[in-house]
């Protein structure tokens, strides 16, 4: 018998149960939806129904910052899939991890009279440039995954909205995930949790945040950290593969911790660690977030320590209910936010 996971399970009922879930927003069920959407009043303000509405059918365009990325792939196939259900016309394009080129597709879109524009920004920074530049045409935008500053979401009101997962959530849970191994993270017995971090693009707050508040779980229990080296890797899998070869090789037996912000990163951590002849759980602990198949399937083998899911389901979930709210008019929250969970030997064959 197939065993049906949470991601299937989600993945079948997704569109069915989204206006449940967003409707419910601020008090509601809070499985994985949207459950702790925080309202901003003066956001939620009604627009009159457009003609694709009216139509029962509408133009969407996606702006994903690179189709490369692993868990972008998910995220858009995703969308893909539930806009698709709604009955809507969808085109995705690729920024290529390039915002100029982004901005040109953006430009196209707004060219082609799309009714909403899904944009996962390449550089958070110029969130403000797309909406100046969107905001003539009133088309409404729904960002994801990379949350813009507050004032850019301010400065278009009832037209804006960002759907994303609080990455603080992730770090906490990063952290904690080590705290819960024997030796709480202290493998060698010397009182201090010696680490190294891949922490993926500096200018996305997921990865500032994933950074701060794993290493803040650690010191808010109480234990001294020591880190060796933080690495960049911006997310890739062969970029971390590289760094965490060169630290196994310059640092040893020191490093206890591998921290890394994402599942690409982790499992080219993995591949090093391996080569190297660590074992994870034994000598070494390596954590990561997104809860990728490949990771999870780790967590099961114990050769990680565990992951975080990044509930691509929930928000490309609530990213197709809020366009959907735009399309027919209704008002629209300024933020909606899905929970992070922890991802262990424990539960790890519900996230496969
Ligand atoms: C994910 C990363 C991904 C990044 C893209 C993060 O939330 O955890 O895997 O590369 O988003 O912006």
């Amino acid at each position: 018998m197939k065993m049906i996971s949470r991601r299937d399970f989600l993945k079948a009922s997704a569109v069915v149960g989204a206006t449940a879930a967003l409707t419910a927003c601020g008090g509601g069920d809070s499985s994985s939806v949207a459950s702790t959407a925080t309202s901003v009043a003066s956001s939620a303000a009604s627009t009159a129904p457009s003609a694709a509405a009216a139509s029962g059918s509408a133009d969407i365009g996606v702006c994903i910052y690179q189709f490369a990325d692993n868990f972008m792939t998910l995220y858009r196939a995703d969308l893909e899939e539930y806009l698709g259900e709604l009955g809507y016309s969808v085109t995705i394009m690729d920024g290529k991890n390039d915002q100029n080129t982004q901005t040109e597709q953006i430009s196209t879109f707004l060219q082609q009279g799309v009714d909403v524009l899904i944009i996962n920004p390449v550089q958070t920074t110029s969130a403000q440039t797309i909406v100046d530049t969107i905001s003539p045409s009133n088309t409404p935008i729904v960002f994801i995954n990379r949350e813009p500053d507050k004032s850019v979401l301010d400065s278009y009101p009832d037209k804006c909205c960002y759907v994303g997962a609080d990455a603080r959530q992730s770090g906490t849970y990063q952290g904690e995930l080590i705290l819960a191994t024997d030796t709480e993270g202290d493998i060698n017995g010397d009182g201090t949790i010696t680490y190294i971090m891949c922490k993926g693009d500096p200018e996305n707050i997921d990865a500032q945040y994933r950074t701060e508040y794993s290493i803040k779980a650690l010191e808010d229990a109480g234990k001294t950290v020591n880190c060796l080296y933080e690495y960049l890797d911006n997310w890739d899998q062969t970029l971390a593969q590289q760094d965490v070869a060169n630290a196994l090789a310059q640092y040893g037996d020191q490093i206890e911790v591998v921290f890394c912000n994402n599942d690409a990163m982790a499992l080219g951590a993995l591949q090093s660690i391996e080569q190297a002849g660590r074992t994870v759980g034994t000598d070494i602990y390596l954590v990561g977030v997104d809860a990728l198949a490949e990771a999870v399937q780790a967590v099961i083998d114990g050769r990680m320590t565990g992951t975080v899911l990044n509930d691509d389901v929930g928000q490309a979930t609530a990213a197709t209910e809020a366009t959907r709210m735009y399309v027919e008019g209704e008002p629209v929250e300024q933020y909606y936010w899905v929970d992070y969970v922890k991802v262990t030997t424990e539960n790890a064959a519900e996230y496969l």
